[in-house]
């Protein structure tokens, strides 16, 4: 089927399969950033935000992204460079493996929670995204700076 949407702000128009995921079709875009884990909804590596809202890609159906905005990591480098830049300056990212999908939820909690989120809030914002190495404390800490700020 052909499939019209906008990624990373371009317009976008291929051939996909009615069954594919959205992170199959990301990837065979070449953009990599978007890693695939569970596929089951639960690991958070394969967040990517869909009209502004975070979804787990792995369960998206491709054709549901018909005529909307998506954003995977690579575009919220440019559309929203503080997170990227808190997690490098706090040091929250350690592998890219979970990584993009932390970075494109902390760019979702920086719209929805604004200033002034509690820790607390910032973690249950977070809880979906899992880091085997429980490398955590160094994301909440970037995160609380750009909420804040
Ligand atoms: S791969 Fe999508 S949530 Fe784990
Ligand atoms: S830093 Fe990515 S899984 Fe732990």
């Amino acid at each position: 089927m052909r499939l019209r949407f906008t990624l990373n702000g371009e317009p976008q128009e291929l051939d996909a399969s009615p069954t594919a995921s959205l992170t199959e079709v990301l990837r065979s875009l070449g953009l990599t950033g978007t890693k695939e884990g569970c596929r089951i909804g639960v690991c958070g590596l394969c967040t990517v935000l869909v009209d502004d809202l975070p979804v787990s890609s792995c369960l998206f159906l491709a054709p549901c992204a018909e005529g909307r905005q998506v954003w995977t990591v690579e575009g919220l480098a440019r559309r929203d460079p503080a997170v990227v830049a808190a997690f490098v300056e706090h040091e929250g990212m350690q592998c890219g493996i979970c990584t993009p999908g932390q970075v494109v939820m902390a760019s979702a909690a920086r719209s929805e929670l604004g200033a002034g989120a509690a820790e607390a809030e910032i973690r249950e914002y977070l809880i979906g995204n899992l880091c085997r190495c429980t490398g955590y404390q160094s994301i909440v800490m970037a995160l609380g700076s750009v909420v804040a700020g």
